[in-house]
């Protein structure tokens, strides 16, 4: 879909390599905004941002290192004078049993789900609250509600983030600053591949919730737009 309001708009996704993240870029540059492409893959970047052209700048990081996403929100304001848009998007899980969860494990799941969302949602506010203007976008998922066996870890970690980005939400407000917390369910995405589980029957296409995202933050600001969820219609 086409949002005129996001014309010309600079935005930073993380997790831009694959799945959501990746189809969040394209939509993005459809609309005509200058788009930063962040993950730890650079190949993936380089050859996303290449295909997407000149609007789309590939930008390595790692989101579980906080002095990387600072750095990256200093070179968007740094070429483009501001940050307008900022898509936590980075994530991933790895299921474990309770049994079978290590120190290391934990801290891997809650480093890039919560840590990182964390990080980038102080990178992107220091720069919102000079330009009394932005959108934090938040993606989280149906599990920071719901129980899940094997995904304790995973299913607790996006419930911090889901609390942490709720409550932030009320901080910034003043500063014209507006937080997104979206809740996707299963979408068909390489995140089930890597976390060792299975794709859910009926999952969504990534493209729908980044459209979903775009006509988010495209609405006028004296719009609230309360916490999304979608769901995709699997049930057991
Ligand atoms: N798929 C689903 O059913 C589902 C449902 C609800 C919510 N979600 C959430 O949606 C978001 C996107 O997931 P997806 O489904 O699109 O999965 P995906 O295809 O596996 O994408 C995950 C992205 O996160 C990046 N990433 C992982 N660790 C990172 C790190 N430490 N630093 C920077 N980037 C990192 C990955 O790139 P690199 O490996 O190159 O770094 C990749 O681009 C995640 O937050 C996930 O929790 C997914």
């Amino acid at each position: 879909m086409k949002y005129e309001s996001l014309k010309g708009k600079v935005v930073m996704i993380t997790g831009a390599s694959s799945g959501l993240g990746e189809a969040l870029a394209r939509a993005f540059i459809d609309n005509d905004c200058v788009a930063y492409l962040s993950a730890r893959s650079k190949d993936k970047l380089d050859t996303l941002a290449k295909e997407l052209g000149d609007n789309a700048v590939s930008l390595p990081l790692d989101v579980t290192d906080p002095q990387q996403v600072k750095r990256a929100a200093e070179a968007m304001v740094s070429q483009h004078k501001r940050i307008d848009i900022w898509v936590n998007n980075a994530g991933g899980e790895k299921k474990s049993s309770l049994e079978d969860l290590t120190p290391e494990l934990l801290h891997e799941i809650n480093a890039v789900n919560y840590y990182g969302l964390v990080y980038g949602t102080q990178a992107a506010y220091m720069q919102m609250k000079k330009q009394k203007e932005g959108d934090i976008v938040q993606i989280l998922s149906t599990s920071s509600f719901t129980s899940r066996i094997n995904e304790s870890a995973y299913c607790a970690a996006k419930a911090a983030a889901s609390l942490f980005s709720e409550s932030v939400q009320h901080e910034v407000r003043d500063c014209g600053i507006l937080v997104f917390p979206i809740y996707p369910g299963g979408m068909n995405t390489e995140f089930f591949k890597k976390a060792g589980a299975t794709l859910p029957p009926d999952s969504m296409e990534p493209k729908d919730i980044a459209d979903i995202v775009l006509n988010a933050v495209s609405q006028p600001r004296n719009i609230i737009v309360v916490p999304r969820i979608f769901r995709n219609s699997w049930k057991k």
